[in-house]
């Protein structure tokens, strides 16, 4: 077997939140749970934010107290305090914190500054660990902003660095509008886990440019072996102009098991899984692999 990676699938949250069409709890559940069936290891499932916000994230607590114990990690996204407070109450066990690279893009997702931002982060942090909760943080525009261009790369190293020496379980850089080439996201990557070694480190791409496959390349040569990817490309931010899919995960599974990864995931499952997507939300922006893949799982199958 293959040296292991960790998927995170975020179709539900990343995915759902941007669609015309905002599906019921039952059809957000029976993504899921396809997904989940195809061996996908982690989920995020939604997020706790205003429904005023994003009306397709609106009964995720619901959703939540509805999950199969089946071993799958499941987490949540928060964007505040009230974010912690409801999915706490909700019985999640692993929330994604949002932290900003740039002012532009914490003042458009959460009204806040960065500083702001990093602040109730910290706190959120402090109370998850009283109540054994895990903390996922998600760096936003990590490589470029909306708003304001390119990143800088001292802010990135210095908020990962921060967040990791107060303790958070994981930290995911996020291409938030998939503007990052895979030689920038080669030197970050390899910059941050010669500083912090990988085992908590993880990407986040989008395919706004086509280039997601290409960074999730770069970042696993430079030893990251933890990915967020979201079922048949769909995803992308209501508050980020621009940002499309997040590189589809049947893309960036066939890509790893050909490598010689083992990411655990059945194709045909996760092809199922994918159909689903396109069924639920009338759209499949991404998953180049599927068109490829269906016919030769099938002829395989008979
Ligand atoms: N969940 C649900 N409701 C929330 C909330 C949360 N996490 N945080 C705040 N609210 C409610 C407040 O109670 C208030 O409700 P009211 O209008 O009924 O009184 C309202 O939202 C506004 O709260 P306020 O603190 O003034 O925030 P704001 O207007 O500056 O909006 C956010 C900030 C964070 C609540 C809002 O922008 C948001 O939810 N954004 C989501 C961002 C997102 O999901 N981005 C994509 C993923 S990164
Ligand atoms: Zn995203």
């Amino acid at each position: 077997m293959g040296e292991q990676i960790v998927l995170t699938d975020v179709g539900p949250r990343d995915g759902l939140q941007n669609q015309p069409r905002i599906l019921e709890i039952d059809e957000r559940l029976a993504l899921i749970n396809a997904i989940a069936a195809s061996g996908v290891g982690a989920i995020e499932v939604g997020s706790f934010v205003s429904p005023k916000a994003v009306p397709a994230m609106a009964g995720t607590d619901v959703l939540v107290s509805r999950l199969p114990e089946n071993g799958v990690h499941y987490s949540a996204l928060i964007p505040n305090m009230k974010g912690y407070e409801l999915a706490r109450e909700a019985g999640v066990r692993a929330v994604n914190m949002v932290l900003y690279a740039s002012e532009g893009m914490a003042k458009a997702n959460v009204n806040m500054t960065i500083a702001e931002a990093e602040e109730v982060a910290a706190e959120i942090l402090v109370c998850a660990r009283n109540d054994g909760i895990e903390v996922i943080a998600a760096l936003a525009v990590a490589f470029a902003c909306p708003f304001s261009g390119a990143t800088d790369p001292g802010i990135v190293r210095s908020a990962v660095s921060k967040f990791l020496d107060l303790g958070v379980d994981q930290l995911v850089l996020a291409d938030t509008i998939g503007a990052a080439n895979p030689q920038e996201v080669r030197a970050m990557t390899l910059d941050l886990v010669q500083a912090h070694g990988a085992q908590r480190l993880g990407c986040h791409f989008h395919d706004t440019r086509a280039m997601g496959l290409a960074n999730v390349y770069a970042a696993v040569e430079s030893g990251i072996r933890r990915f967020d990817a979201s079922i048949g490309g769909l995803g992308g931010c209501p508050f980020a102009p621009g940002a499309s899919g997040n590189v589809a995960t049947e893309d960036v599974v066939m890509m790893l098991e050909q490598m010689g990864f083992s990411t655990g995931v059945d194709l045909d499952a996760l092809i199922r899984a994918s159909d689903l997507a396109e069924q639920l939300t009338g759209t499949a922006p991404g998953g180049r692999a599927k068109a490829w893949l269906k016919p030769w799982l099938a002829q395989r199958a008979g």
